[in-house]
């Protein structure tokens, strides 16, 4: 399993996560950008990003929950970023701001809501790399996971294997050794997880990992 952590947390510094994390097993760094427009709160900027992500040599999967993502993406582009995820929700023209973040050489993904319906990403499966499955409406770390999502999860599975593309789904929101389990039945590739992991950093990434 695929295991992308966030450094949304209320308790540690950002950069006590990060000065971490390239001694443990995950895969990715999550970098949750909040705008305080599609959601409430608000995280970083560029420039403490920037120094946050500077004490790692893992690559970024970044998760924009703002409302214009087409401008944050040459910021975060221009890092060690290996994807750049917006929302289905926050955008016009998913094509458009698809091969937008392709055309800087980045793997693309679309986030969807616990209350949008899955199928709105089949249209475009073929042309993006990862699909994130929201477990929790965004906005801050610690929520409890959405008892459907192994259900939501599943239908997208189902449909990625009818059309024969190679999307990654992806989950993020309330993920811990219990849900990260449900959903890896469900067809999940990658768990995106803050507070379990925060708990105990090498010992937790280990166990997703292992699910
Ligand atoms: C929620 C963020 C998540 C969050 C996950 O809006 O997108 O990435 O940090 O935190 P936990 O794992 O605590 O639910
Ligand atoms: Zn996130």
């Amino acid at each position: 399993m695929k295991v992308s952590v966030s450094i949304l947390s209320s308790s540690i510094k950002p950069q006590d996560i990060v000065k971490k994390l390239d001694k443990t097993n995950a895969n990715y760094i999550h970098i949750d950008i909040m705008d305080g427009k599609f959601v409430e709160n608000k995280t970083w900027t560029i420039s403490e990003i920037k120094k946050i992500t500077s004490y790692s040599q893992l690559p970024l999967d970044v998760h924009l929950m703002v409302d214009n993502p087409k401008k944050y993406i040459e910021d975060y582009a221009l890092l060690n970023t290996n994807d750049i995820i917006f929302h289905y929700e926050a955008v016009k023209d998913v094509n458009e701001m698809i091969n937008y973040i392709k055309g800087y050489g980045l793997k693309v993904g679309i986030a969807i809501n616990p209350d949008t319906d899955v199928s709105v990403v089949y249209p475009y499966l073929k042309d993006i790399d990862i699909v994130l499955v929201m477990s929790v409406f965004p906005g801050s770390s610690g929520q409890p996971f959405i008892d459907n999502t192994p259900d939501r999860i599943k239908m997208l599975k189902d449909e990625i294997i009818k059309q024969d593309v190679k999307t990654i789904i992806s989950v993020d929101g309330g993920i811990n050794d219990e849900t990260g389990l449900l959903c890896k039945e469900a067809g999940v590739d990658m768990l995106v997880s803050a507070s379990y992991i925060h708990k105990d950093i090498t010992n937790n990434i280990n166990v997703l990992k292992n699910i």
